[in-house]
């Protein structure tokens, strides 16, 4: 709804020069420490994984390290099913699947274990940005190597001048907030 694009507006803070010179970072932690938004924003993402009579059509939750943990795993819990770690490398301790894509500068890899999802698994991803959209593309791709569907991405803000949307292709979209 608007009424929720305008809190995340209100309550996502850009941070100038942060990593680095040139960069505006999107710091969402105003937003979790808001427990009426973040619960409101928990719930429109995890409709994401519900049909419109209201009932669940996914299997699992993925989420990606760090941010997407913070909003996969509670959306997880609100729809009542399993929640999926997609790591950086190195940090997951059982077997795993790795998935490279390039960044602007260099290249960056994602892990998911071997034996997180079962065949036909119906998936949603959750994520806090999507920006080149590289992250949910490489969980994308981790998600279809490890035999699951992908039902959906949600995620909580979209950088509309980013290509993200385009790198992800067909698969059903939902955006609380666009900048
Ligand atoms: C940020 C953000 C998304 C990703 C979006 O994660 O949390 O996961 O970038 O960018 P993309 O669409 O260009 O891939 P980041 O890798 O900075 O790390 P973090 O979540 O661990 O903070
Ligand atoms: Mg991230």
């Amino acid at each position: 709804t608007g009424a929720l694009s305008a809190e995340i507006d209100r309550l996502v803070r850009d941070v100038e020069g942060f990593p680095k010179a040139g960069v505006t970072f999107k710091d969402i932690t105003p937003l979790l420490d808001d427990h009426a938004a973040f619960t409101a924003v928990v719930q429109a993402l995890a409709d994401a994984g519900r049909d419109a009579e209201g009932r669940v059509v996914v299997d699992k939750v993925v989420g990606m390290e760090a941010r997407g943990f913070i909003l996969a795993a509670p959306v997880a819990l609100a729809l009542g099913v399993g929640f999926v770690p997609v790591r950086k490398p190195g940090k997951l301790p059982h077997e795993t699947r790795s998935v490279s894509y390039e960044l602007e500068y260099g290249q960056e890899t994602l892990e998911m274990h071997l034996d997180a999802l079962d065949e036909g698994d119906r998936v949603l991803v959750v994520d806090d940005v999507l920006a080149t959209g590289g992250t949910a593309a490489a969980t994308v791709s981790l998600v279809e190597q490890g035999g699951g569907t992908v039902a959906g991405l949600a995620v909580l803000m979209e950088l509309g001048f980013l290509p993200g949307r385009e790198t992800v292709g067909a698969l059903p979209l939902t955006v609380l907030h666009t900048v």
